[in-house]
């Protein structure tokens, strides 16, 4: 697992986004969880950290799919495949991702 980020550097619900070993990660923090995504919409290669979240997820601004953050799964088309989800750790203000496996 590599650092990537200190858990303060994380607003609530913000979408951040980290480079891990030339893999663009988009990290989204819900309360003391942690979420680590691929950066990119299974649909048209948009950057999903420059979309929101919301209830359903995370939204890719572009056509408006939304990715369960758990699962990476389409929560809200026209997305019909899932975007990687991958291991973290949180180690006191340390957030930890590893990107050589997927939780997917
Ligand atoms: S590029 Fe993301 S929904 Fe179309």
């Amino acid at each position: 697992m590599i650092r990537v980020c200190s858990l303060s550097d994380l607003a609530d619900g913000k979408p951040f986004a980290v480079e891990v070993d030339d893999v663009a990660i988009v990290l989204v923090r819900r309360g003391d969880e942690v979420h680590a995504l691929r950066d990119e919409c299974s649909h048209a290669s948009i950057a999903l950290s420059e979309g929101e979240t919301s209830r359903k997820g995370l939204e890719c601004w572009l056509h408006g799919s939304c990715f369960d953050l758990r699962t990476g799964a389409p929560s809200a088309p026209p997305a019909t495949e899932p975007v990687a989800v991958y291991p973290v750790a949180i180690d006191g203000d340390d957030v930890l991702v590893d990107v050589t496996k997927t939780l997917n």
